[in-house]
């Protein structure tokens, strides 16, 4: 497909990272074809990758002039490149990607640029590995790739062929038509949301029993925004309605809430205009029926709270429900899939999200997550343990399927 344009390429940022090993010059051919194509292509270079392949060739190729230097600030040019690249990027990919670099960017080492700008980034990244058999087939390697594929990272397997130096076997760089087309599937997989209007819940409701004190829960909303970033990423207008103050694309519309009444409010209002609704927040079930106006003393004894049922603003979306789909948590320390399939009934869900709190790795302020995704066909996906962002990403291709956007795409 070498000099077609490709919709889904054209204008798209785009960071080449290439790092050293002898393949270092088939990323020449990848740069062409992807600004052939209509990508804007900054090359990025370890040191190691200039040892193969000048920089000045992919500065004749690319968008950009090559980068090369973490710190070229110093000499007057862009001070902070990592972070300037990382943002603006719309896919990052690594060819060749060496045992060295993945294993750095594993384990989060950003001693370069290349390494610095894959963890300044929030964009999609593809690696394709290339090295020698004996290296690729270490389990070192192999538990690095493992991490960033269980990260969201996108992995274009090498292929057996001639190495360098006379060997054969596994490990020969993917080849760049093959690399191409990997990169065309996952950025359409980044617009496979466009134009669905999706509102998301994040952070447990905070209920007052006096001006200074609340009955509250330990969500930290980290779900929440996982769900509504990786919604924003993939096209979606996005509103994230929620308790937190964490920082937010500013693609995403924001809106502060305190208690359930608030949530309920804000919510309900927008569920005429809205497609699909998350609820991922932690909403308080109960609140004290009378809220103190003055703080509670302790001299004038232990208070008695009285608690009384906030709204349950899922199932009054059930019940207000037209076109829209619903996709609800469920927090369980027992009996996970039955309770989850029993809520999905109950408040008329769509797709119901359930994890068991009780296990290490899953639930309330950590970053990784492990669920059984039941819908309401009856269908039961359990997945592996993912980062948040990563479950995010399985919730939302469930329900791009729901809405027909799902394309026939390559999972890579
Ligand atoms: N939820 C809600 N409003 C509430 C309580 C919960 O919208 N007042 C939503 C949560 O955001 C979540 C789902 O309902 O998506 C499941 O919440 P959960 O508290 O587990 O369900 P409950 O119906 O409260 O069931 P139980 O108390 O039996 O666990």
């Amino acid at each position: 497909m070498g000099g077609a344009a490709e919709p889904v390429l054209a204008g798209r940022r785009i960071v080449l990272g290439v790092s050293g090993g002898i393949a270092a010059y088939k990323a020449v051919e990848l740069c062409r074809r992807l600004v052939d194509a209509g990508a804007h292509v900054v090359p990025v270079l370890t040191e190691d990758a200039q040892r193969f392949v000048g920089a000045l060739t992919f500065s004749a190729l690319a968008s950009e002039p090559a980068r090369t230097d973490l710190f070229s600030g110093a000499t007057g040019g862009d001070p902070i490149p990592h972070t300037r690249l990382g943002q603006g990027a719309d896919l990052v990919i690594v060819a060749p990607a060496t045992a060295k670099t993945l294993g750095k960017y594993a384990a989060g080492i950003s001693d370069d640029l290349l390494c610095a700008t894959l963890l300044a980034t929030r964009a999609p990244v593809l690696v394709a590995p290339a090295m020698h058999t004996e290296m690729w087939e270490h389990p070192a390697v192999q538990d690095n790739l493992a991490t960033l594929r269980r990260r969201g990272v996108h992995v274009v397997d090498p292929e057996s062929g001639h190495l360098a130096g006379g060997d054969e076997g596994e490990g020969r760089l993917a080849a760049p038509e093959r690399i191409f087309d990997v990169a065309v599937a996952v950025l359409a997989q980044g617009h496979d949301l466009a134009g669905v209007r999706v509102l998301v819940t994040a952070g447990g409701t905070r209920e007052a029993i006096d001006p200074v004190r609340f009955v509250g829960n330990r969500s930290s909303g980290k779900m929440g925004y996982a769900v509504a970033e990786v919604a924003a990423r993939r096209g979606a207008a996005v509103t994230l309605v929620t308790t937190q103050g964490r920082p937010v694309s500013s693609a995403i519309e924001v809106v502060r809430v305190t208690t359930a009444e608030d949530m309920h409010r804000e919510v309900v209002a927008r569920f005429p205009e809205t497609d699909v609704v998350v609820m991922a927040a932690a909403v308080a079930d109960f609140r004290p029926k009378v809220v103190a106006a003055e703080k509670l003393k302790k001299h004038d004894g232990v208070p008695e709270i009285v608690l009384e049922p906030t709204p349950d603003i899922l199932a009054a979306l059930g019940e207000r429900k037209v076109a829209q789909l619903l996709v609800g948590f469920a927090a369980e320390t027992e009996r996970v899939r039955e309770r989850a399939a029993e809520k999905l009934a109950r408040k008329r869900v769509d797709l119901m999200v359930a994890n068991d709190v009780s296990e290490p790795g899953a639930g309330f302020e950590v970053d990784t997550n492990r669920a059984v995704l039941v819908d309401s066909s009856g269908a039961e996906e359990d997945t592996p343990l993912l980062t948040k962002m990563a479950l995010a990403g399985v919730i939302w291709d469930r329900v791009a399927e729901r809405l027909g956007r799902a394309e026939t795409r390559e999972h890579p």
